[in-house]
């Protein structure tokens, strides 16, 4: 914790924007591309720490075209989402995770780090005065940004003597052009996303930027994310913007799901931490899913391309899913991989044995329509 003053939420200033925006149809929503009418900003300087939050409309920021964010990549974010239930109440899912990670992400990057709580109490705030931005559609929600970027006026490198942490939202439908239907990877060996010592397990805006040159070149060839493999044996490692599942059969009739374990080079995700731990709920008999098989073993282990294709030609491998707060959870048809199109069994609508249920129980977490702990009232 920093010791000039933390991020003091009673002290929040509220300038109504005056041309406020209507909310468009849900349905003509493209993915982070319409924002709400305010914003949440709160200056930092080395010398008098978090200053006045500032809740004001949605607007164009004022840097220096010195400010280091600019020159050296000091920007780092978070992803979340708020849902209305049927009862029209507000929630967020799981955010304490979302503070977490934002603080950790800040303290590899050298920026300020900050209370948790007190950030969660003002986007809760921002929420609120914007509520109806909030869409009641299934599968809609108002996707939340939290960012942090350097702001020194100097070009030299080294820890930012001044910064800027701010929050805008933006009303979200399916992050997929394709919407909720399976998606296709392309195994990458040619560029990396992390390494071993590398930054891979914060969220950087500095992991996403050299992804999109990898990204384009695989939407050429009609795929829609990379799958980024590690290493010699073309371990799986993450896709584009997701953590990855694969769930396998064995001989005895045990089915095993199985993400990458959080070695330093994958993002701790909040769907993926929740998808293991529906998973683990179901396994002892905390909570049992209607539709996950009794002989379920979950696994945080290494997986290669050389066991997927394997378990494919085996007729072993169940399913593939991406897991995310922007994509939640995505089933995987196929992947490319050294020329050739590893065809991925998927569910009659895209969702398999397993991803099914615990998407079920996920969005009804998320939703309101299952009580948990997980939701957190606006
Ligand atoms: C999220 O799932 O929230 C992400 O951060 C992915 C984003 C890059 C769209």
């Amino acid at each position: 914790m920093p010791s000039t003053p933390d991020i003091q939420p009673h002290r929040v200033e509220i300038l109504r924007n005056a041309n406020p925006a209507t909310p468009p149809p849900a349905h003509t929503l493209v993915f982070g591309h319409t924002f709400t009418d305010h914003m949440l900003a709160i200056p930092w300087d080395a010398v008098s720490g978090w200053g006045t939050p500032e809740i004001k409309p949605y607007g164009p920021l004022q840097l220096e075209p010195s400010s280091t964010v600019l020159h050296y990549a000091q920007t780092i974010f978070e992803g979340m989402k708020a849902y209305r239930a049927e009862d029209g109440k507000v929630s967020l899912f799981r955010p304490d995770m979302n503070m977490k990670r934002f603080n950790s992400s800040a303290r590899r990057l050298a920026l300020p780090t900050f209370n948790g709580e007190a950030l969660l109490d003002l986007i809760k705030h921002l929420i609120r005065i914007d509520q109806h931005w909030v869409p009641k559609e299934p599968g809609h929600s108002l996707y939340v940004r939290p960012t942090l970027i350097g702001t020194q006026k100097a070009i030299g490198v080294g820890p930012p003597n001044e910064a800027l942490l701010f929050v805008i939202m933006s009303p979200v439908g399916p992050y997929y052009a394709s919407g909720f239907k399976p998606v296709s990877l392309y195994g990458t060996t040619e560029y990396v996303r992390a390494a071993p010592g590398g930054t891979g397990a914060y969220k950087l805006g500095v992991n996403y930027a050299p992804g999109v040159l990898p990204q384009k070149s695989v939407a050429a060839l009609g795929y829609s994310q990379n799958l980024w493999l590690h290493g010699p044996e073309h371990e799986l490692t993450e896709v584009g913007t997701m953590n990855m599942f694969v769930v396998f059969s064995k001989d005895d009739g045990t089915i095993e799901l199985v993400t990458p374990p959080l070695d330093g080079m994958i993002l701790p995700g909040v769907t993926r931490d929740s998808v293991l731990t529906l998973a683990r709920e179901h396994v002892s008999g905390k909570k049992r899913l209607q539709g996950l098989p009794d002989k379920l073993i979950v696994s945080e282990r290494t997986v290669t391309m050389k066991e997927v294709k394997a378990a494919v030609a085996a007729g072993q491998l169940v399913e593939m899913f991406g897991a995310g707060t922007a994509a939640v959870i995505s089933p995987v048809d196929r992947i490319g991989y050294m020329g050739e199109d590893v065809l991925i069994p998927t569910g009659e609508d895209g969702m398999g044995q397993i991803s099914r249920p615990v998407w079920v129980e996920l969005i009804g977490r998320q939703w309101g329509t299952i009580p948990s702990e997980w939701s957190v009232p606006v």
